[in-house]
């Protein structure tokens, strides 16, 4: 396969993929392992699918580090379906879900909880343009079914380092640092990501409940949204994705490879030398002023002059960079660092940046 016309693809989701992983998909979408059907053949129910899922099933526990403790499903409808479904399945009618409201998608995860129960803002950076991490107050959640958290603000560039204390079970949006680093997994009581950025293709979406969790459902619902028949149907309950969840098997395979601490390293370097070069040139300025807020997986930054703006666009297109925009709400520019980035790629945007 020609992968030395690919460009270097710096953006938010859709997100760029490993050479190996398209170079793996791309033969299976001819053949899928001699079976003579082609991946986007193949059926749901038949054993190669369930093959695929249960393999998933095993690297997700094995590269979180999740016990038996935990149930893993695979679904569709992307963030937003998750966004429903985690107060329709976890949040009494008379009852409170706490949001840590630290940018766009935690916002409208908030106001889909509205739909079934009320809600607490328990703290936001919405004041601040989202620009920081909200302080989270001590004791917060103790009146609530669950208190949601988006690990990486992708739009604005902001990430949680660290697990904040709180009072009640923890729920985590991790769409857009899923695996990027080793943490402890086990902390949430239910975590999601779409599979777009880190973890493969659109049209995925991992779950992963505590057992302990999944037993508070608090409503009956039609299978469809209801997490338990997803469970006891091991993600087969609907025609599955096939291909995307085959996807996420190839990314998942490559991140083992890689193993999480080289990556995590990797995701390290890339940000500090990126964001060196902003901090160090006259012609850009970081939208996130404190460093401990900083994402490693989206760096946010602009132009300090429409001229600068000019001649980084065009020395962007001569090197085939793409996907530097900013989100249209946030403006300027951001770059993604997911794990398929590599460390020469942003070394050549740091020439850039350095050479104006
Ligand atoms: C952190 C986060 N959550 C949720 C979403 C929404 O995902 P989807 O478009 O699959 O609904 C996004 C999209 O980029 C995201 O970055």
């Amino acid at each position: 396969m020609k992968t030395d016309h690919r460009k270097l693809n710096f953006n938010a989701g859709p997100a760029t993929l490993p050479d190996a992983v398209l170079e793996a998909a791309n033969a299976a979408i001819y053949d899928y392992e001699g079976s003579g059907l082609s991946i986007l053949e193949l059926p749901h129910r038949g054993a190669a699918f369930q093959k695929i899922v249960t393999e998933c099933n095993m690297l997700v526990r094995e590269l979180c580090g999740l016990g038996d403790d935990f149930e893993i499903c695979w679904m569709q409808g992307g963030g937003r379906m998750q966004f429903a479904m985690i107060p329709m399945n976890f949040l009494p009618q008379n009852g409170k879900a706490g949001y840590i409201v630290s940018g766009h998608w935690a916002e409208e995860a908030m106001q889909n909880a509205t739909y079934y129960g009320s809600v607490d803002s328990i703290c936001s950076s919405k004041s601040l343009h989202f620009t920081e991490l909200p302080i989270v107050p001590p004791n917060a959640g103790s009146d609530c079914a669950y208190v949601h958290i988006t690990t990486n603000n992708t739009i604005y560039g902001t990430q949680w380092h660290h697990v904040p204390q709180v009072n009640a079970p923890l729920v985590a949006d991790m769409s857009s640092d899923i695996l990027s680093a080793s943490r402890d997994y086990s902390r949430y009581d239910l975590f999601y990501a779409v599979a777009q950025k880190n973890l493969g293709i659109a049209g995925n979406c991992l779950v992963a409940i505590k057992k302990e969790f999944l037993a508070r459902q608090v409503r009956s619902l039609p299978p469809i949204l209801d997490y338990r028949a997803h469970i006891s149907e091991n993600s087969v309950l609907n025609t599955a994705n096939v291909f995307a969840i085959y996807a996420s098997l190839l990314m998942l395979r490559w991140i083992k490879a890689r193993g999480l601490t080289n990556i995590e390293s990797d995701n390290k370097l890339k940000s500090s030398i990126l964001y060196h070069a902003i901090e160090n040139s006259a012609h850009f300025a970081a939208h996130v002023r404190k460093i401990e807020d900083r994402s490693l997986m989206n760096v946010c930054f602009s132009a300090t002059t429409p001229e600068a703006r000019t001649l980084f666009d065009e020395a962007c297109k001569e090197a085939r960079i793409t996907g530097v925009s900013g989100h249209r709400s946030a403006g300027g520019y951001r770059v993604s660092l997911y794990n398929a980035v590599s460390v020469d790629w942003v070394r050549k945007l740091v020439e850039i940046i350095e050479s104006l």
